[in-house]
């Protein structure tokens, strides 16, 4: 059974490689901590748990669940406020709001919504994956800006050649960023919506991470930027903020006619969310903000103790002042060593899992990632079997 081309041009999905590596290590007896996948190990708060289980108890609720339904119309509403409580952004709930089944099947759509075989998407490399592997199963042509440390991992648009602008119709952008935890200012987007102006490019953000900031740096939406809403929208979720990546809870909000062409190629696909999932997602919307909070703290204390840690041992890395990533590039010692060679002995010889930074696309090599989603106390254990690695002889 042959697959069909458009999946053949995707590169191979890391986890699995990881999953095996992870495999061969436990059957040598060894424990691992795995700091590989962005999986939120906190659970979803206990007031919007509680919501869900009063709704899903109300059959009404289990039928198909649609746009037109007041739990959607509902959720429109709240999303919207929510936007305007943190961003001061004015959002119409009917027309610039689209719930989403998680952002990440939004974004693959977003591709294939827009691009023809001879359109191309502007990605920054490294990048969260789905950014250019939604361009390549929707059969465009992807064009990596390859972004760096020395740059803070921000795009230089005027590195763009001119024939590619012209063939281009959408750019994805992510700041906060996965997997490089950097982050961007106001001033950022709006040169970026200034160098869009006259161009069609569509710009889809990714600010998956906008709850998950320390240091007093706050994340600003591209909506806030005069002007964006004639080319931008903005994708969301619950994943991160609320602990509910299980859920399947994300939304895009801003251009209305962008929006519009998602919801038509989504309505081909999918139905709404499961109405429970809407009802105790309005609750995380516009419940008490003190889980979010909370969640800051811990991962504000993760990362202290992960960075501190790995300092002291040697392996310099940088402080990320949002994500709950660190992007640290390999020890001088193995430098010699793919991202994926390291990870490999890394987990081969000490059990702990990180991503290699080719797993984000080609500009991550050099790199690794670590996702800190477990306790302090684990963290602090996975830094002492790294010393071990780096005190070995090469
Ligand atoms: C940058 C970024 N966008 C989107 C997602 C996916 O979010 P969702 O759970 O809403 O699909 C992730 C998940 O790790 C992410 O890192």
């Amino acid at each position: 059974m042959e697959e069909a081309n458009r999946l053949k041009k995707l590169p191979l999905y890391l986890f699995t490689i990881i999953d095996d590596l992870k495999d061969k290590a436990q059957q040598n007896g060894i424990d691992i901590i795995d700091l590989g996948m962005g999986n939120p190990d906190r659970p979803t708060p206990k007031h919007i748990v509680d919501e869900l289980c009063k709704k899903v108890r109300i059959p009404e609720n289990h039928r198909y669940s649609r746009s037109i339904d007041k739990s959607e119309k509902s959720l429109r509403n709240a999303i919207a406020k929510w936007y305007d409580t943190k961003f001061g952004v004015k959002l119409d709930p009917e027309s610039e709001v689209l719930p989403l089944i998680g952002s990440k099947e939004g974004i693959a759509h977003l591709a294939l919504a827009f691009l023809n075989n001879d359109d191309i998407a502007l990605v920054p490399n490294p990048a969260y994956p789905v950014h250019f592997n939604g361009v390549l199963i929707a059969g465009g042509i992807l064009h990596n800006i390859p972004i760096y440390e020395k740059d803070g991992y921000l795009p230089n648009m005027r590195s763009i050649p001119k024939e590619i602008i012209k063939k281009s119709r959408l750019l994805f952008l992510s700041y906060p960023h996965n997997p490089t935890a950097a982050v961007a200012n106001i001033e950022f987007f709006k040169d970026v919506v200034e160098w869009a102006k006259g161009k069609n490019i569509i710009i889809g953000h990714d600010l998956a991470y906008s709850d998950m900031v320390f240091d007093n740096y706050k994340a600003p939406s591209i909506l806030q930027v005069k002007g964006a809403k004639e080319m931008c929208i903005e994708f969301h979720t619950c994943s991160k903020s609320y602990n509910m990546a299980g859920w399947r809870m994300g939304f895009a909000v801003g251009n209305s006619k962008i929006l519009k062409t998602l919801a038509k190629i989504k309505s081909y696909i999918d139905f709404s969310m499961f109405k429970p999932i809407q009802y105790a997602s309005i609750k995380a919307l516009l419940g008490s903000q003190s889980c979010v909070k909370e969640n800051v703290k811990e991962y504000r204390k993760r990362r202290d103790v992960i960075v501190d840690g790995l300092r002291k041992i040697g392996w310099n890395v940088p402080r990320p002042h949002a994500t709950f990533y660190l992007w640290a590039r390999i020890p001088d010692k193995y430098s010699a060593l793919t991202s994926m060679e390291f990870v490999a002995l890394l987990i081969r010889e000490t059990g702990v899992v990180v991503a290699p930074g080719t797993g984000f696309g080609e500009y991550g090599e050099g790199y690794v990632r670590f996702a800190l989603v477990e306790k302090a106390e684990k963290l602090k254990e996975a830094v002492q079997k790294i010393k071990k690695l780096l005190e070995m002889d090469a």
